[in-house]
């Protein structure tokens, strides 16, 4: 498929913000915006909750891609690389980057057309487990244990999401070792990545920012500008998604199947 131009150019990083539970009345519109593929992923989720939640993500994924791109929703054809990450199918010398997160029922994407990008929101939770020492590099494990009980958590989180943001944003997902690059876990400054092995340059090249998070959250962004200063621009608040009257009978006896009628788990009628 063939896509105009975009023009977010390359200081800038957009950000899109919204809540995945919505409103019975939007989902017909959501629905109608997913593909096959993505209708039948969401009809396989056992929970409605995170059956809802996926639609909710797709359907505003696909509104907000296809208004950057001039192109209807449901047209924009996604494929993956090897370690399953979205990109926009034959946008040819015309890349319009993109990268998704939720947690919680909150999803946050980060848009641009210049750089390689990866985002990543996690709502702060404490835990039991020994996650620093699973997944952190002993770099960022020692930069962690300065760090005074009460700032613990936040910590933590910071380090988590920088770190996967930049796992997200190199495309080689998990199969990065998490020990192979350290990130900084400071709450004050620019973010950085510290280190990268055999990449000596990594630091120079990548760019790590904090995102603006509802609070309870903590997120990050990680993009490849070689170099380039860049900003984020949230767009919060410019999502519009097509409202449909109702959906179509035989896609919502499919997604309320589990033996719920789909005007109980819709609301949506008939
Ligand atoms: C899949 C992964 C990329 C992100 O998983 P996650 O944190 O559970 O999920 P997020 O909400 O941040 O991102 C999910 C979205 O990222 C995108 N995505 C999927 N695979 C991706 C990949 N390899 N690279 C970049 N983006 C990817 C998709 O759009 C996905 O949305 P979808 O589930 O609606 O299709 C992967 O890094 C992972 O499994 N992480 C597990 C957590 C972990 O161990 N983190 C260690 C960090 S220290």
């Amino acid at each position: 498929m063939r896509h105009r131009p975009v023009g977010i150019g390359s200081t800038i990083i957009d950000i899109w913000q919204w809540p995945l539970d919505v409103a019975a009345d939007a989902l017909p519109g959501l629905v109608a915006a997913l593909s096959d593929a993505e209708f039948a992923r969401a009809a396989r989720f056992v929970r409605e909750r995170d059956r809802l939640r996926f639609i909710a993500g797709r359907g505003h994924l696909r509104a907000i891609l296809g208004a950057y791109l001039a192109v209807p929703a449901k047209r924009l054809a996604f494929d993956y690389n090897a370690f399953g990450k979205p990109r926009l199918a034959g946008a040819g010398e015309l890349p319009l980057h993109f990268n998704l997160s939720h947690s919680a029922g909150v999803a946050v994407l980060a848009v641009c057309d210049h750089y390689q990008i990866g985002i990543d929101i996690e709502q702060v939770a404490p835990f039991k487990e020994d996650l620093a020492g699973t997944f952190f590099s002993a770099a960022e494990r020692r930069a962690l244990r300065c760090v005074p009980p009460k700032a613990y958590l936040d910590a933590f989180y910071r380090c988590w999401t920088r770190k996967e943001a930049f796992v997200k944003a190199h495309g080689a997902g998990l199969s990065l070792p998490l020990d192979s690059f350290d990130v900084s876990i400071g709450a004050t400054g620019q973010p950085r990545l510290l280190r990268l092995d055999g990449m000596p340059d990594a630091p120079e090249q990548w760019c790590l920012l904090n995102l603006a998070t509802p609070r309870g959250f903590i997120g990050a962004v990680a993009a490849l500008t070689a170099g380039n200063a860049v900003s984020l621009r949230y767009r919060t608040g410019e999502i519009a998604v097509p409202r449909r009257a109702a959906m179509p009978a035989p896609e919502a006896a499919i997604l309320a199947r589990n033996g719920r009628p789909a005007h109980q788990s819709f609301a949506v009628g008939n």
